[in-house]
């Protein structure tokens, strides 16, 4: 039994929580708004386009508590003004064409139409999945920036990511993803993702991932689920979503979220190959062959590709684009079916425009070097003269970025490239 001394007791300590809850809130609460205005003038210098979308943003939200209160309806209304109607009229009149996005609507149901061919029937359950969907092309957007190309962009970077991962997009922000201008050329950054395929975390993380875009206004997000197969409809999207408002951008890089990236090596790189039309550099595999293990992530059945060859394509932990090209690419992955692998399909969309692209040995995105424990892997030397290089998990990435960005003085560069 429960003495009345115990009672005070968990009385008092349930009192204790609530203070201790209510002081992280006001914390919290307080801390926001400090943060917007900090970015506010960090980005200050920058042209009218982006000040409106400033001004529009802290206008509509005018502190933290109205944004954890609003209620899902009236989110979702003022998302779509900050991203639709008001936005749009003002950049409308700047320029010709069309700019919103056009998808408004996400109910494509199955294509039933092979379901009783046997070729169908003995396929994976992933496959059939993929299949079932394969025609449902494009999703509404649930978060978008049009305001993100306003203004001549040299580079954007683009990066693949999922709700879950909010400490991987937050290194990137401070890493090579940070916005800036390098000799007067601007870098911007976006990062790419769906809805989560987990039922029980999406609400939770919508939230959260809607309160980081609050803070950052660098997040797209569609209404299809982030699964495996899914990546080629990021794909696609993100090329109709570049086509669509980034008339002013010279380049672009689209990652992984888990790699390590030199902005300084791009832009060297870069001005090297000033000249070169149709530029699409990567880690290129030649003559790769479909993979026909089961057991194997890339696995794929005869059924959806009989070729004993992929064209050439580069590894989708990053690579690099030059603009104009990254328009024909949507105009071309729009004539393709889709294909369950995102950088072999961009190959195929490649092929289709007969651009072939460039192997450069400073992208690192099929495995290092095989064995894990080889120096290398902890070499800032060999990191700096990279372009990129994948697989880093967040504390690894920091570590890496300030060992590379120390005084370090490397004698090896060019021997290693
Ligand atoms: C799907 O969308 C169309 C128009 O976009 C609408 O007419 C139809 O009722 C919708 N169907 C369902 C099941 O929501
Ligand atoms: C299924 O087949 C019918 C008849 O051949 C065709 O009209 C329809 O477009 C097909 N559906 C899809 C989603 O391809
Ligand atoms: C891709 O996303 C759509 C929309 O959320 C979903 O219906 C489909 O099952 C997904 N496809 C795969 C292969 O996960
Ligand atoms: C390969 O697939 C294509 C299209 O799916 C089909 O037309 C062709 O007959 C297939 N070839 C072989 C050898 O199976």
């Amino acid at each position: 039994m429960m003495t009345s001394r115990d009672k005070w007791r968990v009385y008092k300590r349930v009192c204790v929580v609530f203070f201790l809850a209510a002081v992280t809130l006001t914390v919290v609460q307080r801390g926001a708004p400090f943060q917007i205005e900090r970015q506010g003038r960090m980005e200050a210098p920058s042209e009218g386009g982006e000040n409106r979308a400033q001004q529009q943003n802290t206008g509509l939200y005018p502190g933290t508590n109205t944004f954890w209160k609003a209620s899902k309806g009236k989110q979702a209304e003022s998302t779509a003004t900050a991203t639709g109607t008001t936005e749009e009229s003002s950049i409308t009149q700047e320029r010709a064409g069309s700019r919103t996005w056009d998808v408004s609507s996400a109910n494509c149901s199955a294509n039933l139409n092979f379901t009783n061919q046997d070729w169908f029937r003995g396929l994976e359950e992933n496959f059939k999945q993929f299949l079932l969907y394969r025609h449902c092309r494009f999703f509404p957007m649930l978060i978008n920036h049009p305001e993100k190309c306003s203004g001549e962009t040299y580079l954007l970077m683009v990066i693949k990511s999922i709700a879950t991962q909010h400490d991987r997009r937050e290194v990137i922000r401070k890493t090579w993803g940070k916005e800036q201008v390098v000799d007067g050329k601007k870098v911007k950054t976006v990062f790419l993702l769906g809805t989560p395929s987990n039922e029980a975390e999406k609400a939770n993380h919508q939230k959260l991932l809607e309160y980081e875009d609050y803070i950052y206004r660098d997040i797209l997000q569609w209404d299809f689920q982030d699964s495996f197969f899914n990546l080629t409809l990021k794909e696609t999207h993100f090329l109709k979503w570049f086509s669509t408002y980034c008339a002013d951008v010279r380049y672009v890089f689209k990652g992984d979220d888990d790699v390590f990236v030199s902005v300084e090596n791009i832009f060297e790189y870069l001005e090297a190959s000033a000249q070169v039309k149709n530029l699409f550099v990567g880690d290129v595999l030649f003559k790769a062959k479909p993979i026909r293990r089961k057991e194997n992530k890339y696995y794929i059945p005869q059924a959806l590709y009989n070729k004993t060859h992929y064209p050439p394509y580069a590894g989708g932990g990053g690579f690099l684009m030059d603009a104009p090209l990254a328009r024909r690419l949507y105009w071309a992955s729009d004539s393709l079916e889709l294909y369950p692998i995102d950088d072999v399909f961009l190959g195929m969309c490649l092929e289709v425009l007969q651009v072939t692209p460039i192997k450069h040995n400073a992208f690192k995105t099929f495995g290092l070097v095989k064995n894990k424990d080889s120096k290398l892997n902890q070499e800032p030397c060999f990191f700096k003269s990279m372009i990129v290089v994948h697989k880093l998990l967040p504390s690894e990435l920091i570590h890496m970025w300030n060992l590379v960005n120390s005084n370090l003085i490397c004698s090896q560069k060019v021997e290693i490239l």
